[in-house]
């Protein structure tokens, strides 16, 4: 007699939960120091923005916006962010199919779906970011692992990959990316949208964290390489969100698309969430159009670059001295290092026992990643939590060394 758990789909028993969220619960423990997270600091929502934005609809407004919308995304939605990526990044896809979504995962998800099918292969750089490979998993992929070091993922690799079978898509998150906070350099960002037109392969690029550079740089995302020379084959798949920088309960992010799979992946949402919410969508386009975001940029700027060199600071004391390597990253929320000799989930065991938590790096791997690496959030705690947190995990790796 079969058992509930034996009738589940193949797809539902093999997706694994996020190591991630699985932490989310530990780090509710009273007294618990979370480095785990990639949240922002809640204390950094710019709540009263917010608020002033969505105040200034008018009753109709606010009841339209209750209603139904178009599964694409309302239209100032839209513009507001077309507007604000020129503005911002310099990037303008006017050929590109708009496409709201429910964050940037529903749109790695439905890319998935649209573009993914059993058996294609799928590149990713090694680490990366576990929830996408989930998505392309989950489609059916064969995840391919390229290495990556100080700027980002060796792309020159790609061109013998993608030469001895084709590649269907790349994944990457070239700007400040989880979880190493490194920057795919230019060199590397022109020769991936080269390659993609010539290999015919997509690059799916996720750029949430490019608007929290601390020297406030937003490099050019490789989607607006992409068509130089190659007018005609413009593989380009750009995907952003407002969770890292407005608030992930939001749920507003979206995605720019080459027509055809912009279609294909607005078939899958009707069928998914119909549309993302509206109030979301309103309050984004009210506070981009209000002009508040460059204020609130420089403001988790400001504090996010504090908290980084607070981190690396305690890191220098407290870790580098039994072994443990890193490199400062220059935005985002996140530092990546390696603390060779030592297991970091045995770490980590430890450390949830002194009260500190962190992700090991072995959960950013499609693979078998390297077991001594470790991923620690400077955003979501404060410089005194920074600190003792550090502290913490730093006595847990004396105990290990020393056993
Ligand atoms: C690289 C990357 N992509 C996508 C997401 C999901 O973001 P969202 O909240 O917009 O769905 C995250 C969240 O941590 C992320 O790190």
């Amino acid at each position: 007699m079969p058992t509930i758990p034996d009738r589940l789909s193949v797809r539902a028993r093999e997706t694994q939960e996020s190591p991630i969220r699985a932490l989310f619960s530990l780090s509710k423990r009273p007294g618990m120091i979370s480095l785990a997270g990639g949240w922002p600091a809640t204390e950094l929502l710019d709540e009263p923005g917010l608020g002033a934005s969505l105040g200034g609809l008018t009753a109709s407004e606010r009841r339209e916006i209750l209603q139904y919308g178009a599964t694409s995304g309302d239209a100032s939605y839209e513009q507001a962010c077309r507007d604000w990526l020129a503005d911002a990044a310099s990037l303008c896809l006017p050929g590109h199919r708009f496409l709201s979504s429910t964050g940037a995962q529903q749109a790695i998800d439905l890319v998935a779906r649209a573009v993914v099918g059993p058996g294609d292969r799928v590149a990713v750089e090694a680490p990366s970011y576990p929830a996408a490979i989930a998505c392309f998993r989950g489609a059916g992929a064969e995840i391919v692992e390229v290495p990556s070091d100080d700027h980002g993922m060796q792309v020159d690799l790609l061109e013998g990959v993608a030469g001895s079978r084709p590649l269907k898509a790349v994944y990457i998150v070239p700007t400040y990316g989880n979880p190493t906070g490194r920057c795919l350099s230019m060199e590397r960002r022109r020769k991936l949208a080269s390659l993609s037109a010539a290999h015919a392969f997509f690059v799916v690029e996720d750029d949430p964290y490019a608007g929290l550079g601390f020297g406030s740089r937003w490099p050019l995302p490789v989607a607006g390489y992409a068509g130089e020379g190659h007018a005609d084959s413009h593989w380009a798949i750009y995907i952003s969100s407002f969770s890292k920088i407005l608030g992930p309960g939001l749920r507003a992010g979206f995605a720019l698309l080459p027509a055809d799979v912009g279609a294909a992946a607005e078939r899958s949402k009707q069928t998914t969430d119909i549309h993302s919410a509206r109030w979301g969508q309103a309050a984004v386009s009210r506070y981009l159009s209000d002009a508040r975001m460059p204020s609130q940029l420089d403001r988790l700027r400001g504090h996010y670059a504090a908290r980084c060199d607070e981190l690396c600071a305690a890191l220098d004391r407290e870790l580098v001295p039994l072994g443990f390597s890193y490199r400062k990253p220059e935005g985002g929320m996140f530092v990546w290092g390696s603390l060779p000799a030592v297991d970091s989930r045995l770490l980590l065991d430890r450390s949830i026992a002194h009260g500190a938590l962190f992700v090991p790096g072995g959960s950013f791997f499609a693979g078998n990643g390297d077991p001594s690496t470790l991923r620690l959030s400077f955003a979501g705690a404060d410089v005194v939590q920074i600190r003792e947190g550090v502290r913490r995990i730093a006595r847990a790796a004396a105990e290990l060394l020393v056993n």
